[in-house]
């Protein structure tokens, strides 16, 4: 394998010494980039997803354009759904949309959970491809939803504020519940180590709606997926966890096999840092809202957020995705600052 011109990212999850923190963004390939929106003009959604040329594409544009210290492979965590037979639709400038929700036993007995890498052979593709045109300059992040997240959007069929039909799934059916846990978790670790085969140095599992449960049921419907996943890959690539709002369990998956843990920005970085005990490398937290301040600012409150983190066993990254409306200079105005960080 190609040796990595920089391998900040990866040095940081083995907790070595680095001259400055690496940087990314979370959602860093998308709407906010000019190129981005040049091809979803042309292509929709899923062509854009399914076309390995057009993910390599996208997944490089903000290396190109920003210089940031990794590249997430472009692909959505409900490409997972689909390979296990679901309906995944993506309505322009709404979200995503699956017709068909998981209500019963049969429900769940229908998924599959064995043609993951078959099904979703593209994904493996596009990572050749892009690690291929990366050429060794950063390493490439691959990804997947945490079987919560995905079980939200399962149940529920779309978007939601407060999850209530997923939350009261999980209650109202904690057997069903814990089935179809089982099943994204098998997938998805067959999922996340084709990943490894095919290029991905690193590993996220994004758990964005894990915050809607209380520290009680996140332990049971969360916290033993999140686990089961990051024990599964440990010896294949390092792995980051980001149960967002979820910071409560920070103490005991500090204590899993992850390599580190993300967190937003409803926590402090030293509250955050005491809860791990510095065990772990953390990932996060700015908030994605204050990128609309001026460039200025953005800089001062980056630099602030290094500070309270410390140099080391440290990713600089959003507390969420980038949004749409932020201007491209200030999202370079975020990861200059963190560039200038080196002493
Ligand atoms: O980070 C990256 O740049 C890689 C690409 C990436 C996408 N989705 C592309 C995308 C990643 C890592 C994701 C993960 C994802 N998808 C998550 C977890 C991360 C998070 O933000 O919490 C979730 C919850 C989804 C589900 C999803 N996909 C939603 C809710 C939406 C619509 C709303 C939105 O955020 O745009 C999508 C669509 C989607 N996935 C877009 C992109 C660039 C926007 C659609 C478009 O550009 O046409």
């Amino acid at each position: 394998m190609q040796a990595l011109k920089n391998d900040l990212l990866l040095r940081v999850l083995r907790q070595q010494n680095v001259e400055r923190p690496p940087v990314w963004m979370m959602r860093q390939a998308g709407r906010y980039l000019p190129e981005y929106i040049k091809l979803r003009e042309k292509y929709d959604f899923f062509t854009r997803v399914q076309t390995p040329e057009l993910a390599a594409e996208i997944t490089l544009q903000p290396i190109q354009r920003l210089g940031v210290d990794a590249a997430i492979i472009f692909s959505d965590i409900l490409v997972i759904p689909q390979s296990m037979g679901m309906e995944v639709l993506m309505e322009e400038g709404k979200g995503p949309l699956l017709p068909n929700v998981i209500k019963t036993q049969n429900d769940i007995n229908s998924l599959f959970t064995n043609a993951v890498e078959e099904k979703l052979s593209y994904v493996m593709k596009a990572l050749s491809l892009t690690k291929q045109e990366l050429n060794g300059e950063v390493p490439l992040i691959g990804f997947a939803g945490a079987p919560f997240t995905i079980l939200c959007y399962m149940v529920e069929g779309k978007g939601s504020k407060t999850w209530e039909k997923a939350k009261q799934f999980c209650f109202m059916q904690p057997e069903l519940a814990h089935q179809l846990l089982q099943k994204i978790t098998d997938a998805t670790i067959q999922y996340l180590k084709a990943q490894t085969k095919s290029g991905a140095d690193v590993l996220q599992v994004f758990d964005s709606w894990s915050g809607c449960l209380s520290p009680e049921d996140f332990k049971l419907f969360a916290q033993p997926y999140l686990v089961q996943i990051a024990d599964a890959l440990k010896d294949d690539a390092p792995v980051i966890l980001f149960p967002k709002g979820s910071w409560y369990a920070l103490k005991e998956l500090s204590e899993s096999s992850a390599a580190g843990l993300g967190i937003d920005w409803c926590i402090s970085p030293k509250d955050a840092r005491e809860m791990t005990q510095n065990k772990i490398t953390l990932q996060g937290n700015f908030d994605p809202a204050k990128l609309l301040l001026p460039v200025s600012e953005i800089k001062k409150e980056a630099k602030k957020m290094i500070d309270e983190f410390g140099g080391q066993k440290y990713i600089a990254n959003l507390g969420h995705g980038i949004t749409p409306n932020i201007p491209v200079d200030h999202a370079q105005a975020f990861v200059d600052a963190v560039k200038e960080s080196e002493k």
